[in-house]
């Protein structure tokens, strides 16, 4: 159990784990994604350029098994959470999914993007929402401005988005809880070191992950099962 008192400011960091009782892999782990593709080829500026309508199938696959998932009782729990501390809850996801949204949580952070969003690789018009899958006979879609439109994801490589008003967050939480995420993707695998210098935290899944030195405790069990039990306040 986590006491969570009426000052705290609470951080939660989640990680394809929490999404894996709605049937998407994880990256890692038996049948993650990972084992059956190169992230190199398929997840980098260099392959995108290599090879974009690779790439585009690869989050076309994507698209289609996260379009059929819905949200557990874990992404639940933390869209509860969020309407016992309004903003005292700062939620951050590694996920591109859309679950914490299905799930009622408002304002999910995504640092690595978001799966049913595209934008243009050279101009400057925001992410736009799309839902379309791009494989052959298709063609690829491009923006009016000629250049090719990407998926809206945070690439090995690339800088993951909304880092500054992340870093606040974790500068300012007093309770920090990372859920089904391995530790071994930076620069989320550090946030738990970061908040530990000003709190507690927390570890949610059914192991220890790689940077399990850097929590108070670990609460081994799946996120659908631990979460709705999880919180007092
Ligand atoms: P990983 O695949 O590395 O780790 C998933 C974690 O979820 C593992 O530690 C599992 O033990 C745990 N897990 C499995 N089932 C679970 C369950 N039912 N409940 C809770 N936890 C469970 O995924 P991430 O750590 O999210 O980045 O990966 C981080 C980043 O690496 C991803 O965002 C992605 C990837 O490359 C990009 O694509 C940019």
């Amino acid at each position: 159990m986590i006491e969570i008192s009426p000052t705290d400011r609470v951080f939660i960091l989640t990680g394809a784990g929490i999404s894996a009782e709605s049937g998407l892999p994880t990256f890692r782990g038996e049948g993650g994604l990972w084992r059956n593709v190169r992230v190199e080829e398929v997840a980098s500026p260099v392959a995108w350029q290599r090879d974009p309508q690779f790439v585009w199938e690869f989050y076309s696959m994507r698209r289609r098994a996260a379009s059929q998932a819905r949200p557990n009782p874990g992404h639940t729990a933390l869209a509860a959470l969020e309407r016992a501390l309004g903003n005292r809850l700062f939620l951050c996801t590694q996920n591109v999914d859309n679950l914490h949204e299905q799930a009622s949580s408002h304002d999910a952070v995504h640092m690595h993007g978001e799966l049913f969003k595209s934008r243009c690789e050279r101009c400057t018009l925001p992410p736009f929402d799309d839902t379309n899958t791009y494989e052959p006979p298709a063609s690829l879609p491009r923006c009016e401005c000629g250049a090719r439109v990407r998926p809206h994801i945070c690439w090995f490589g690339e800088v993951p988005f909304h880092v500054d008003r992340i870093y606040r967050a974790l500068d300012e939480c007093t309770l920090f809880v990372a859920i089904g995420t391995s530790g071994m993707v930076e620069p989320a695998a550090s946030f738990a070191t970061h908040a530990r210098s000003r709190g507690r935290t927390f570890y949610v899944g059914p192991e220890e992950p790689a940077n399990a030195s850097a929590f108070t405790e670990c609460f081994l069990g799946k996120s659908g099962e631990v979460l709705p039990e999880l919180f007092r306040f």
